[in-house]
């Protein structure tokens, strides 16, 4: 499924049409990158000289203890950083800087979306979690809305558990099966780029093990970006694992060297359990 590859991308009213995504034929196609992303809250600099480069169709992992920088540098992806931080640098996104202030934020969204700690379904149905954005878009085709409903559903690892209820209220599933339904309502806008920020830590382990299957899937659609303080979880799932300490990117690499042979003495440290 790569329909959201295709066509025009039009994120700015400044510079319409003229970004014409062209499908890479390399192996190592970057869908992501970011130059010197600096985070600063008030006076307190939270990211810098962050340079990331997130390959499509892989899992990255942001590791790193507590406090040091994981959530800011996530967030700051899609723009949610706006209203509390000041953010420099660049976030290249299909040859267009989606850091910068022509950027239209809400159709950007569309391409990069975001999944958070705790589950935080709408107030409705389970259908209706899934159709508001694509309702709040223009679609109100029944037969199209359906089927996104139960692609979405499926691909979220969800579609058995629930096709017999999509009347229910969605505050009536499980937390893991809520923590699905928000993935099936983010995929539903068919982004290019999932972020996901520590998404299974709130669940139970076979929740979270759930969680980890149905990311391992969605790669093949979605390049997929996550925060995670578990390490194991990093290991089982990503490809490529970025540890950040107190504000900065010390190391990124495929996820086996980082947990292997990890060059830097922080990292060493931190994936052998000496602090965080
Ligand atoms: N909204 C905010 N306002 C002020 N400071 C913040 C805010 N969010 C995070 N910070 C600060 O930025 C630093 C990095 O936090 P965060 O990105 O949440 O780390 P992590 O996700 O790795 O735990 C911390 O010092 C934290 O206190
Ligand atoms: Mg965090």
């Amino acid at each position: 499924m790569t329909a959201n590859l295709q066509g025009t991308l039009n994120l700015t009213g400044s510079q319409p049409d003229r970004h014409i995504y062209q499908m890479d034929k390399e192996k190592h196609e970057i869908a992501l990158s970011t130059k010197e992303l600096q985070v600063a809250y008030g006076n307190n600099v939270a990211l810098q000289n962050a340079d990331l480069s997130f390959e499509r169709f892989k899992i990255t992992s942001l590791i790193g203890a507590s406090g040091s920088g994981k959530s800011t540098f996530l967030r700051s992806l899609n723009r949610m950083n706006d209203d509390v931080a000041t953010v420099g640098g660049q976030i290249m996104y299909r040859g267009l800087d989606i850091n910068s202030h022509d950027i239209d934020v809400y159709e950007m969204r569309k391409h990069i979306g975001m999944v958070f700690q705790r589950p935080n379904p709408f107030a409705k149905s389970i259908s209706d979690n899934i159709t508001f954005a694509l309702k709040q878009h223009g679609m109100h085709d029944k037969k199209k809305l359906a089927e996104i409903v139960e692609t979405s559903l499926k691909q979220a690892a969800l579609w058995d558990e629930v096709k017999d209820d999509l009347k229910k209220s969605a505050l009536s599933l499980s937390g893991g099966q809520q923590q699905r339904l928000v993935i099936a309502r983010a995929i539903a806008m068919k982004p290019d780029i999932l972020l996901l920020d520590e998404p299974a830590s709130a669940l139970d382990p076979i929740s979270s093990s759930k969680i980890e299957d149905t990311l391992m899937e969605l790669k093949k659609h979605y390049t997929i970006i996550i925060v995670t303080h578990n390490m194991q979880q990093a290991s089982r799932i990503s490809d490529y694992t970025a540890f950040f300490h107190a504000g900065e990117v010390i190391e990124y690499d495929l996820t086996r060297k980082i947990f292997t042979r990890p060059k830097v003495q922080l990292t060493i440290d931190y994936v052998n359990g000496n602090f965080g």
